[in-house]
């Protein structure tokens, strides 16, 4: 797919799709090495889907959710509603028991309990019931996406004119079903002329920097150079860096943020080196019933994503950990760029502010 109407038109991923032939992903494992798309008909092989990382990123997890809960829906036995609301019930728990840390899972999820709510007390038509979840699926994409360019317009402000800007993980196009959020920012500031060069950690041990945001740059046009994780606080001393940007995966109501392992420690190296240190975030990461970041759910993954790289072994057959995201105490977040406006510190109040501000609009889903 090519961004249209900007002045340089630029290839944008596309990790999910809605077809006629069910929910077709991008399997975000096998690159950059093949694009290989799968077609899901069941919200089981979805809810594997996410599990297994064939589609990762917060917002775009939501979006398979979403996706997944529609699928399951429309490919109910049940004969009438209630047996339609008993079967709902476990389609929510089996993707509710992917990934605990994105709260933009739990998020879609909710979103998909409250349609099939409103749907059913309109109607006990169960065809209209499941073209209304369709629908409401195709929705949650399609507000991503202007999500993101709304974010993305809010944070290019903050991005230098010219010079080096860091992210961490991929918070790309391939995260979000949209432009993305923390290379959305990028992606718009690069389109208004801004002359940025993104430094990319490789972000052990999954990779996503090295496989996925190093790939979403390269293919559309934005200079990059790729360091290993271990490089950035000798970027950050040395490197004249204007700016840093990440995504998030929850975000708690005293703007505490978890977001891919390694953050933090890119945020507190920040902070010695004065570099401003963002975070880009839809307002469904919010989770405003838990005070700080203590309590969010951290997924530990398995330890082989550690031990090997692709199926081959690199280290010896010892323990190793693999705490998948950290936490970075709100303190060192500069500023959170959602598509409502820009939040600062004290975030208590700046986040409960936005939260309660009116969402932004997007074209409504057809069918
Ligand atoms: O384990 P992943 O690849 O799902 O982790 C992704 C991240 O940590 C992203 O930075 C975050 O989800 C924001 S994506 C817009």
């Amino acid at each position: 797919m090519i961004l249209s109407g900007d002045a340089t038109s630029m290839y944008v991923a596309q990790p999910i799709e809605w077809t006629d032939r069910g929910v077709v992903m991008l399997d975000q494992r096998l690159l950059p090495a093949e694009e290989v798309r799968y077609s899901y008909t069941s919200y089981r092989e979805v809810a594997k889907a996410i599990r297994d990382m064939v589609i990762r990123g917060a917002p775009a997890i939501g979006v398979a959710a979403a996706m997944g809960a529609a699928l399951g829906v429309l490919h109910s036995p049940a004969n009438s509603v209630e047996s339609l609301r008993t079967e709902f019930a476990e389609i929510c728990d089996t993707l509710a028991k992917t990934r605990p840390t994105a709260v933009d899972l739990f998020w879609a999820i909710e979103r998909m309990k409250r349609r099939l709510t409103e749907l059913t007390a309109q109607t006990s038509d169960l065809s209209k019931i499941r073209q209304g979840m369709v629908q409401e699926a195709r929705q949650v994409h399609l507000e991503k996406k202007a999500t993101d360019e709304a974010i993305g317009r809010f944070g290019s402000e903050f991005m230098p004119e010219d010079g080096q800007v860091m992210t961490q993980c991929n918070a790309g196009a391939l995260a979000t079903g949209g432009i993305g959020t923390a290379l959305g920012v990028i992606r718009v500031a690069f389109q208004q002329g801004k002359k940025l060069h993104v430094l990319v950690p490789e972000t052990r041990p999954y990779l996503q920097g090295a496989r996925l945001t190093a790939w979403e740059l390269h293919k559309g046009g934005i200079p990059l150079t790729l360091i290993t994780d271990n490089m950035v606080g000798h970027f950050l001393k040395t490197g004249k860096v204007g700016a840093i940007v990440t995504g998030a995966d929850r975000i708690a109501a005293n703007g505490d943020t978890a977001n891919k392992i390694g953050t933090y420690q890119i945020a507190v190296l920040a902070k010695e080196n004065n570099v401003p240190f963002y975070i880009a975030a839809p307002v469904s990461t919010f989770d405003l019933s838990i005070p700080d970041g203590d309590r969010i759910p951290i997924e530990e993954r398995s330890a082989a994503e550690v031990t090997h790289i692709h199926g081959v072994r690199i280290a010896p057959d010892v323990h190793a950990a693999h705490p998948a995201f950290d936490v970075t105490p709100a303190r060192y977040i500069a500023a959170i760029f959602t598509e409502r406006g820009v939040a600062r510190s004290p975030y208590t109040d700046s986040l409960r502010v936005l939260a309660d501000s009116a969402p932004i609009a997007a074209a409504p889903s057809t069918r």
